[in-house]
């Protein structure tokens, strides 16, 4: 999208002078976009009852936490730390899954001391539970369905090679340890991928769970989609377009719920679609320089901030907030500061960056800041949530005591 000449505000503050008021590098996220985005998912589905997960893992800030929290939301946590911050952030243990991948028994442990809901993703894990607690702590099981979609093989969850949950092949080898300890196995999840290319490869994945459920599992409470849902990166992008999906999945549920005989709740857990659009990283321009090849912008930022390029090829969109006068534009790759190749984006065209411009990137609230590292030695940028047309403060960016605190010099 093309600002033409357009200043580049949110919630009518111009991101300019949160960027002065904060400085940069600072995370910034429109808390009426989340709101809307937790209202349009809660509104797409009809006839079926219906649980909207936050996967946290994609912005683990308290604050943001709250204000999902606030708009009804039950919520997702892959670490006992994100169990921890969720309940900081006023969730009950009742509204808490806990879905990890791999962990160590001692933390399913703890996790089962808080009274959260377990999500078991390996016959092994099944078997210590079984063993451990006699059938008194229901599970949820993670089921690898074999579909293959996402946005790239590093985010595809669910395709036969995935190291992600139980292979649906083996429904037989699941409920002999099911019947040999007791278990109550209260739901089936499946997550397919992030940035699905088309949200109907979830029916597919949904299907082989109905399938297992009616074969093995009668004592069901819920079925659970996961996540996924893809939104824009650019203008044209191809997105899950909820209203569509949530009317195809009430059919497709409602009818499954005919057929097993009760009527079962419908979990969703996304992350990207309630959290990526509401965010922007705003940096500034430290160098602006020219070979004869290329013009390069160098910011006050690097993969150790927004890694998310770098690591998936993702595109997010740039802007020159300071100068929106696209008359005269010029191409750059916009680069960090790392001390290696941290390319943000390539061949953009941009009105005329000078050196203390504040360069915006979009689509920063998913799986920006939580995946920020002090790499370089680098501060972690601070975090700003805009409120009522208010800019607050949410985290401060770290100081020189953040990176020393657990060192020790010997
Ligand atoms: N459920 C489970 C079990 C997951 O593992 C994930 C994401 C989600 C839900 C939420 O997926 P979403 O709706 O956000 O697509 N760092 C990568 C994405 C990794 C996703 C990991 N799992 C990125 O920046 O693209």
């Amino acid at each position: 999208m093309k600002l033409e000449n357009q200043v580049y505000t949110i919630q009518g503050i111009p991101v300019i002078d949160i960027a002065q008021e904060f400085e940069t590098p600072v995370y910034v996220y429109d808390a009426d976009k989340i709101v809307e985005q937790c209202n349009r998912l809660k509104n797409a589905f009809n006839g079926i009852n219906v649980k909207i997960k936050f996967a946290c893992k994609a912005l683990t800030n308290i604050s943001v936490l709250k204000l999902i929290r606030e708009q009804g939301l039950d919520i997702d946590c892959v670490s006992i730390q994100e169990i921890q911050l969720a309940m900081i952030a006023g969730f009950e243990p009742s509204q808490i899954q806990y879905t990890p991948s791999g962990v160590h028994f001692s933390e399913i442990k703890e996790a089962v001391k808080i009274g959260v809901k377990i999500n078991v993703d390996s016959i092994s894990l099944l078997e210590k539970m079984g063993e451990t607690y006699k059938g008194t702590v229901p599970v949820c099981l993670r089921i690898n369905p074999y579909i293959q979609d996402g946005g790239n093989l590093k985010i595809s969850t669910a395709h036969k090679d995935s190291k992600f949950g139980i292979s649906c092949e083996l429904g037989d080898e699941i409920a002999a340890v099911v019947k040999k300890f007791g278990i109550h196995v209260n739901g089936l999840h499946q997550h397919t991928g992030s940035d699905l290319k088309n949200a109907k490869s979830i029916f597919e994945a949904g299907s082989v769970l109905f399938e297992m459920a009616m074969k093995y599992f009668p004592d069901l409470e819920f079925i659970d989609f996961g996540g996924g849902f893809k939104i824009a990166y650019k203008e044209g992008d191809a997105i899950t377009n909820i209203e569509d999906f949530g009317k195809d999945a009430s059919t497709l549920f409602h009818n499954f719920c005919l057929q097993y005989g009760k009527k079962l709740e419908l979990w969703f857990e996304p992350g990207k679609f309630l959290v990526s659009e509401c965010g922007t990283f705003l940096t500034t321009a430290n160098v602006v320089k020219s070979s004869p090849h290329r013009n390069f912008v160098g910011v006050d930022s690097g993969l150790n901030h927004l890694i998310r390029p770098m690591m998936y090829d993702s595109y997010h969109e740039i802007i020159n907030a300071s100068n929106t006068n696209f008359s005269k534009t010029e191409t750059y790759d916009i680069v960090g500061y790392i001390c290696e190749t941290d390319t943000f984006g390539k061949d953009r065209n941009l009105p005329i960056v000078t050196e203390g411009a504040i360069i915006a990137f979009k689509n920063a609230g998913a799986y920006g800041f939580t995946m920020a590292s002090q790499y370089n030695s680098r501060f972690r940028p601070a975090e700003v949530m805009v409120v009522n047309g208010e800019a607050k403060l949410i985290r401060s960016r770290d100081t020189m005591d953040d990176i020393l605190k657990n060192q020790i010099l010997i």
